[in-house]
């Protein structure tokens, strides 16, 4: 099979190697990861990994997850703290655990048991992003509660949106979707989810069929954008299910815009998914009609920009 590898505009950079990973015969699997591995050490992506923005608390909490559409297998870790290779760690659940999601210390420790390196992951331009957002964050012990709201229009912030380095609001995530010359689709999804969030907040990004999906008969989707709506609405699976169920890549993807409509959700913001169908074919749909995404085929030199298709939705305009 011909490979190809897609994913969302900060992802871009990581294709070229990741296409040369699957074009010595790599895996689907290792490519993604990949990916995500560079997005994570990129100190200027403010929304990924090592210098992502903190939790309420000031403290960076990472999400991963890697889907294997080859039998199915996957793996995910929630709120891991001090070390910054957060889909190999989702990847070692996938290949050495007999479980898909670790949360609490577990992503800690295995990521000590795999002998990564840890890291201070808030660096000083994040945590003064942080501190500048928020009035009073010598107040730790401040009820997260009573200042949710206060704290989702910062969130919303468009100079937040500058400052992830992903041009979204403060949850911004990166994700890959490969598929290698064996025919096999994977999914890598990674974050430091939603800026601010309450300590031990997991988006979509650990949830699979949430924010990640693949399965080789169907295709595969993974989201970028407020965790909570695609948590509600499955979104990753639906967009995979639409296509099994006879929809085109492009209706399916639509489809799945389409159903957040039905949320009751007074957060709501910017969704985005990416998507292959089984036979490789690369597509993208959001809710703002600048969005791009990035593709990579073996012809190509560098990652190809291609917009998506624009969804409008109701519900971000009640
Ligand atoms: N989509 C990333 C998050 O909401 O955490």
């Amino acid at each position: 099979m011909r490979p190809i590898i897609i994913t969302c505009h900060n992802g871009a950079f990581a294709l070229p190697a990741a296409m040369d990973l699957l074009k010595a015969g790599g895996s689907a699997v290792d490519a993604v990861v990949l990916g995500c591995t560079m997005v994570e050490a990129n100190p200027e992506d403010h929304s990924v990994g090592y210098s992502g923005l903190p939790n309420l608390l000031g403290q960076v909490e990472l999400d991963a997850s890697v889907m294997d559409g080859n039998g199915l297998r996957a793996g995910s870790i929630g709120a891991l703290q001090g070390y910054q290779q957060a889909a190999q760690v989702a990847r070692e659940v996938m290949n050495s655990l007999p479980h898909v999601l670790l949360g609490g210390d577990g992503p800690m420790r295995l990521a000590a048991e795999m002998g990564l390196e840890p890291t201070n992951l808030l660096t000083p331009e994040a945590e003064a992003i942080w501190k500048s957002r928020l009035t009073d964050s010598d107040d730790r012990d401040a009820s997260y509660l009573g200042r949710i709201k206060q704290m989702v229009n910062l969130a919303e912030d468009p100079q937040i949106a500058e400052q992830t380095g992903t041009g979204e609001p403060a949850h911004g995530t990166v994700n890959f979707i490969a598929m290698d010359m064996n025919g096999d689709i994977a999914t890598g999804v990674s974050t430091s989810g939603w800026a601010w969030k309450y300590p031990g907040r997991m988006g979509d990004s650990p949830v699979i069929g949430a924010g990640n999906y693949a399965d080789n008969r169907w295709g595969a989707a993974a989201c970028t954008g407020r965790g909570e709506m695609a948590q509600r609405c499955l979104t990753a699976h639906s967009v995979v299910t639409f296509m099994r169920f006879g929809m085109s890549l492009e209706e399916a993807l639509a489809q799945g815009m389409r159903d957040l409509d039905a949320l009751d959700d007074p957060y709501a913001s910017e969704m985005n998914i990416l998507a292959i169908d089984k036979d490789g074919n690369p597509g993208g749909a959001s809710s703002n009609p600048e969005k791009e995404f990035a593709v990579m085929t073996p012809e190509m030199t560098e990652a190809e920009m291609r917009p998506r298709t624009y969804v409008e939705l109701d519900i971000l305009k009640r």
